[in-house]
Formats: structure tokens, sequence, C-alpha cells
């Protein structure tokens, strides 16, 4: 949800962010800007509506005159409407200082009131302007007289940044740039994602490691309440008393080619091929040979811990929140409890856990705020949380106890689709060894799991032959505004997953139900020829779900039927997409690839911009 660059070196600073910002559009792309500071050559912004494109377009037509350092931003808005004066950088009076936010500054009005009195004028909607009128309003402050030793410009910057990040209240990961100081970067998070990456002779930072990647794997996560401040040869942080930290830098083994579209027309499309090759990287030496202490050993979780628990709480968002339902099913049917909620609605419910339940949060990003929130509240009530993530560093995993990666890779596309079945994968991996270490099944039963899984890539791979054939029955739906998706037990959430593809990324109208409660009201919005995608695999409910299918057939839908080779044998529809045979435990992870595939190819036909689905971000870092 918005994304921000920074950079402080000698290379062409404007093609360094405009390189960082296309990377990281996916994050939010209402609007965007950039500003560069040159010091004794002032401060140069630019901003426009729209793509980064645009912006391009306008810098191509300008002389930029050299500068030190700079920052930039993609929105997506949250105070204020998309517009040229809304977007980011913002500045202060004189537009000699300027910054770029991602985040959400809870106690802006006040602030901003109290500025007005003291003479600030404003020239935007939005929360981030305020930032820039607080710090020049402390820059005024301390040269004032209060601090002489704040004279030099650098340090009188750092400092007046400092006080003002320390009256903010909210979310927020914030750079900005002095006229009077343009050999220094300072930034400072609270809630939202700031990284920092280092090279030689220069310095990035960024909202995630995939807009300077290209130039360094070597990086810092900045932690919440910490300052930063980037010079050329040096990064220092601080906390927010302005106290130095040593901070101990990462590696990240994620290269470039895996953030890049690779000939593929969408990264959508890309993510979905690419998921044998995650399916193989989530289970890689989690599960030969079979070992119950070896992922309790990489979760660093306690066996006594899990034989005592008594139930599993899973907490997450969207599609995350899917897989998270999904599991449900998995865990309940090795006997272990589990419920799941949906991280924005849970947190009232935090208090009433039992303290020996674990509680699962799972995320792509690592970053999103309600599932951030959910874990805070559970936490409060002195519960265990595990994070089932992709993102490395990212705030998941520092504000929880347990860490799970599902290690995709860079997943760019808004619509989630190889995250999703990382985190069913990942989910299969944890249930199969819960499931052991509590003895509800034996080692002959788990090593049966496991050699399924092991086979998913493989299957992965095969599901996805059906490509050519969703490509061209989508030509047949393309034009419909109302599909249906239904299925039972581990593919109910699976349905809900298909219904929320094809809404975000075509904008039709989509549902997902559970197939049997059809009949209690759903079925009314049945007409002729609706598609009604129905997940028909073989199950110990596959002959009710017939039954739901001849329902809707019935009513005048047109039923496509997500079957397997046994299935298919019984399963009376008008279009089949076979999917190969698993365990039915595991089915969810086979059965949802032809609805990403599905879902892909209605949004080509309708020329939908399916990298970058309208109103939508990837990274969501507002409740
Ligand atoms: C849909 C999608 C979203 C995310 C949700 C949670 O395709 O991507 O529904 O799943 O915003 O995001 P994470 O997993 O990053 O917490």
């Amino acid at each position: 949800m918005c994304g921000i660059v920074g950079y402080i070196g000698d290379r062409k600073i404007d093609e360094v962010l405009l390189e960082g910002l296309r990377r990281l559009e996916y994050r939010g792309y209402d609007s965007c800007g950039l500003a560069l500071n040159g010091g004794n050559n002032g401060i140069y912004r630019k901003r426009a509506l729209g793509r980064i494109d645009n912006l391009a377009s306008n810098l191509s037509k300008e002389k930029l005159f050299s500068a030190q350092s700079g920052i930039a931003h993609t929105r997506w808005a949250t105070h204020g409407e998309p517009s040229e004066d809304n977007s980011h950088p913002h500045c202060d009076c004189s537009c000699e200082l300027v910054v770029v936010h991602n985040g959400i500054i809870e106690n802006y009005s006040v602030l901003k009131e109290e500025l007005e009195k003291k003479g600030h004028k404003f020239s935007s909607q939005t929360d981030t302007e305020v930032i820039a009128h607080l710090i020049e309003e402390k820059i005024k402050e301390i040269s004032r007289g209060f601090a002489v030793k704040h004279a030099l410009p650098e340090p009188l910057f750092f400092e007046a940044f400092r006080r003002a990040v320390n009256l903010l209240t909210g979310s927020f990961a914030v750079s900005a740039l002095w006229i009077k100081a343009p050999g220094l970067v300072i930034s400072a998070r609270m809630h939202s994602p700031l990284v920092v990456g280092c090279a030689d002779n220069e310095n990035f930072l960024a909202s995630d490691v995939s807009a300077f990647l290209k130039y360094t794997k070597k990086v810092y996560f900045v932690d919440d309440g910490e300052i930063v401040a980037l010079k050329k040869n040096s990064v220092d942080f601080y906390d927010f008393k302005g106290k130095k930290k040593n901070k101990e830098i990462s590696v990240i083994n994620w290269d470039l080619s895996m953030a890049e579209k690779g000939g593929y027309r969408h990264f959508m499309l890309k993510e979905i091929h690419e998921q044998p090759l995650s399916a193989q990287n989530t289970l890689a030496g989690r599960l030969l040979p079979f070992e119950e202490n070896r992922i309790l050993e990489e979760i660093e979780l306690d066996k006594k811990f899990l034989l005592e628990m008594k139930e599993i709480q899973i907490i997450a968002c969207g599609t995350a929140f899917h897989a998270g339902l999904s599991a449900k099913y998995v865990f309940e049917k090795l006997g272990i409890k589990t419920s799941a909620d949906l991280a924005s609605e849970f947190e009232n419910r935090a208090a009433l856990l039992d303290k020996k339940t674990l509680v699962i949060a799972v995320s792509q990003s690592g970053e999103t705020a309600d599932t951030l929130h959910a874990v805070k509240a559970a936490k409060k009530n002195g519960n265990k949380v595990l994070a089932v993530t992709n993102t490395l560093g990212s705030s998941l995993t520092r504000e929880a106890d347990h860490t799970f990666y599902t290690h995709c890779g860079p997943e760019i596309g808004v619509a989630s689709t190889k995250a999703f079945l990382g985190q069913l994968t990942a989910f299969y991996m944890l249930a199969v060894n819960f499931a052991y270490v509590k003895n509800l099944i034996n080692f002959e039963k788990a090593q049966e799991f496991c050699k399924e899984l092991l086979s998913l890539p493989d299957l992965i791979e095969k599901a996805l032959s059906l490509e050519n054939k969703i490509e061209k029955l989508t030509e047949a739906f393309s034009q419909k505004e109302h599909y249906l998706f239904i299925g039972r037990d581990v593919n109910y959430p699976i349905a809900l997953e298909g219904a929320l593809k094809i809404k975000e990324i075509s904008y039709v109208h989509a549902e997902g139900y559970a197939a049997g409660e059809m009949k209690h009201g759903p079925i009314a919005i049945i007409e002729n020829g609706m598609p009604v995608l129905a997940l028909a695999l073989s199950s110990q409910y596959l002959d009710l779900i017939k039954g739901n299918m001849e329902e809707a057939k019935a009513r005048g839908a047109e039923i496509i039927a997500v079957v397997d080779e046994e299935s298919k044998k019984t399963v009376k529809a008008k279009h089949y997409l076979e999917v190969p045979k698993i365990n039915e435990l595991f089915s969810g992870a086979l059965a949802s690839i032809p609805l990403q595939l599905f879902a892909y190819y209605i949004a080509l036909q309708r020329k939908c911009d399916i990298d970058k689905p309208r109103n939508l971000a990837k990274s969501v870092t507002v409740r």
C-alpha cells in the first residue's frame, strides 16, 4: 500500500528512482512522484496522476540538474482523492523540504490545525503533508537557539526529523530530504515496511527489496521505532530518542529475474506457471526423510507445547484467509480442532482464546495491517503466534514467536496465486507434522502423506496443461457478468478463492459458496446460462456435490466441473477441467490451478489490467 524509494550515490538518481518505483508499482498506482535534492541547485519535484510511465514521460521533457540524493513514491490513496496535488512527495511551505510516506498519520488533523495556526499553508488533502510542515516547524524551533549544537544542517535536520516523528501517531514509513543537507536522506519506520540496501559508495531504501535488488542484496530491515540516516558512505540507525543502534546486515537470496516478467505477458501468468517450482521450494528439505523434529526445529516450537495444544486459531485476510480456511478442514480431518477467522474481525475473539491455543497468522507480505493487529491482540492474550509468510524480515516475522516461510519468491501480480499455493502447501506440511507429533497419525501414515506432498510439484505441472483448454473455454464466457463457484469441505475455501480471483481482476460479480448452502437461498440467483464452477473431485462428499450440481443444472446453470480422473466417471457437467488425483486432504492445491487460469483468461478477454486491477494494491498496510 504505497511504495517509497530513496537513493543516495553517484548514479543518475531519477533513473534509479523510476526503476525502483516500477518495481513497487504493485503496491499502489493512483499517482506517483519524485524529488531530487541538488543542494544549491534546489529541490526538484515532479508528480503525475496515474502510472509511472506518465511520470517518466513528464521527466523526459525536462532538463534535470545534478543532484546528490532523491526520494520517490507510488500511491494508493487513503486521505485525499488520487490527484496531482495529493501525490507525494509533499513539501513544506517553501518547498525546501520534501517527504514521502507510506501508512496513515492518525493524528494529522490535530497537528494540521496547530501548524495552520502557526502560519503553515497546506496544499493537499493528505495526512502526509503534515509531516513536512512539522519538520519545518521543528527546524525553526531548534534554530531559534535552543540548541546551538544543532546549527550544522545535517544534525539540525536529523534532530528536527526526530522530534517530528515522535509527535506522529499511526503507521508510517517516511523519508525526507532537506535542501540544506543534500548528502543525507532521513527515514523512520512505525508499522509500515522499510528496508535499506547497501552497496559501495551508494545506499538505497525502499518499501521492499525488489526496488533495489538489481544493485545489492545486502539489506538492513528497519524496525518499528527506528530512524535511519542514509549517506553515500554510511547507514546509521537510531531509536526515536536519538540513541545510536547497532544492526545486523542480512543477505537476500532472491534474484532479479524472479522479480521480472521473463517473457510472460503478465506477472500473474508468470506466477501461475512458477507454481511447480515454488511448491518445490516450499517443500524443499522439510519432509524427507520424515522426522518429527524437523519442522519443529525449523520453527523453534517446543514439542511439549504442541502436545498440550488444544486448538489452532488461524487468522489472515483475503486469499491468505482462504488458504487458512482450507487448512482448518485439513487440521480437523487429522484430529486437531481449528478455527479460522478474518483478521479484521478477530480482535474481540482474542481475549477468549485458551492460552494453549496456537495462533497461526498467514500473510504473503507479512505487512498486512489487519493481520498484524490481530496478532498483537492474540499476543496480548498470551498466545503463541506462528507466522506463515513469504517475506523475510517482514513485520509479521518480528511480531510472531515462530515463523514458517513459504519460500515462493517475490509475488508481484496483485492477484495472489503462487503465494496462495505456498500457503496451502505450508499448511499441509504443518498439519501432517503436528498430527504425527500429537500421535493422531502413525509413522506410516505420515510418510504416506509426505510422499503425496512431494508429488505436488509434478501434479501442479500437469494441472497447468489445462491452460489452452481454459483459454478457449473462456471465450464463450467472457461476457458473463455473474459467476458461481461451489465446493465442499477443503474445497469450499477454494471456491471462495476462485470467486475472489475473478472478481478482483475482471470486475465481474462472482460468489463462492459451500455447495450445501446453495439450497438455503443463493440458488435463487441461478438463471439460464449462468456459469457455475463446481469443484467435484473425489472425496467423501462427491455424491453430495453431484446432487448440488444437478440442482443448479435444473435451474439453467451451465456447469464447468473441476474433476479428477476418477470423479469424472460419474460427474455430469457441460465442461470438464480435469486435474490429477491426489489425497482429498491436499486436493485444494490442484483444484485452485484451473480457477486461477480461468480468472486470468476471463480478465484477458475483457482487456482488464491484470497485474494492476483497479482500486487495489498488493500490500494492504491500512486497517
Ligand atoms: C488477493 C490478494 C489479497 C491478499 C490479502 C492479504 O489476490 O492478494 O486478498 O491475500 O490482502 O495479503 P497478505 O497475504 O500479504 O497478508
